[in-house]
């Protein structure tokens, strides 16, 4: 990246969660609460945290894809789509899908293999694609569909075959193929590699990398790996109990953690040629269905004060570069 930052995605005070069945009754539970940050042209931002903070939670929502029992509460997603911007939470599915999906911003879900359609070749996902989006021919769309699987290093007999004929490797790439397809502006990949072979992984990874550098679009990449973050993204948000607790550049992230709850994550990791056991993160995250009053990690937290079990800490920012969510900065 360089200059200054382009902004294509800005998200405000955004809250979501689930309606879960309780007994008779029905309750909302917060998966997301009050999110802000933007997403820059240019970049790969990477979100880490552990299981169950709301990571999946955050990208279905930046996608659009809001279908019961989630919902979205409070708060917006916009998007620069080139001609204006569109708030994600407020157009309907099918304005997202003639207009935004695909084209604007992608998805590759959790577990994405599960998203082909068992009965349809694989030839027959990009030419309904490429249909609906450029309105071009099956033979044109068959043509520009093998190029794109040969681009994935995939055969381009690939074409023909039905997912269940492919491994799960080969199944991940098409899905990222299809999500390049339309060269949208923004891909949101939430743990694209989980569940590869090593030397797959680093395919998947380097496809989506050259992908993002060669039309300077933005990656949002989701993964519990600090090792992958380190690796590849620009800039790392973390988050802790549906919250965003940390956001910075990655390296500065890494060398200097801010926040308690980064510190305990980072320290975590294991380190090159340091055979010593690493000290583990003590304690569990919260039940979303009660969370702690004021900061979310006080229960854990080493430099826990009086204030933060009843205020809820403000984002702070530091150094210009660095927004952290805890009362020790204030
Ligand atoms: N369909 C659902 N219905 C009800 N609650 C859900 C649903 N999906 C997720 N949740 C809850 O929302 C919270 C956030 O889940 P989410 O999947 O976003 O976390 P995550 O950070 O992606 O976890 P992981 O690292 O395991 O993928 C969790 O408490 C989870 O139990
Ligand atoms: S606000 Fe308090 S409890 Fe929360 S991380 Fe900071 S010091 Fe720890
Ligand atoms: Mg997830």
């Amino acid at each position: 990246m360089s200059g200054y930052p382009e902004t294509v995605m800005e998200v405000d005070r955004l809250r979501g969660g689930y309606i879960q069945q309780r007994g008779d009754t029905q309750v909302y539970v917060d998966a997301v609460s009050s999110v802000s940050f933007r997403v820059y042209r240019d970049e790969v931002l990477g979100i880490a945290g552990e299981s169950g903070c709301g990571k999946s939670t955050l990208v279905k929502i930046l996608y659009g894809l809001v279908k019961y029992p989630l919902i979205v509460r409070e708060g917006s997603v916009f998007i620069d789509g080139g001609d204006g911007k569109i708030d994600l939470t407020k157009v309907d599915d099918d304005y997202k899908k003639r207009h935004v999906w695909w084209r604007i911003i992608s998805y590759i879900p959790q577990n994405s293999m599960s998203v082909l359609n068992p009965l349809q070749k694989i030839k027959d996902h990009f030419a309904e694609n490429l249909r609906i989006h450029m309105g071009i021919d099956k033979a044109q769309a068959y043509r520009r569909a093998v190029d794109y699987l040969l681009d994935m290093g995939l055969q381009e007999d690939v074409i023909d075959a039905y997912p269940h004929q492919l491994s799960g490797g080969m199944r991940q790439r098409v899905v990222i193929a299809l999500a390049l397809l339309m060269k949208p502006r923004v891909v949101l990949a939430d743990e694209p590699t989980t569940g590869l072979d090593v030397i797959v992984q680093r395919g998947v990874l380097q496809n989506l990398l050259e992908n993002q550098k060669r039309f300077k679009s933005s990656l949002v990449l989701v993964s519990h790996d600090i090792g992958i973050h380190a690796m590849v993204t620009n800039r790392l948000i973390i988050m802790y109990a549906g919250k965003l607790v940390e956001i910075g550049n990655t390296n500065d992230i890494i060398s200097d953690p801010k926040h308690p709850y980064t510190e305990a994550l980072i320290e975590s990791l294991p380190k090159l040629g340091d055979k010593s056991l690493r000290k583990g993160l003590g304690g569990q995250p919260p039940d979303l269905r009660s969370p702690p009053k004021g900061c979310r990690f006080h229960p854990r937290c080493p430099f826990v004060m009086d204030i933060c079990r009843s205020r809820e800490p403000p984002p702070i920012e530091i150094n210009g570069n660095r927004v952290v969510s805890c009362w020790l900065y204030k």
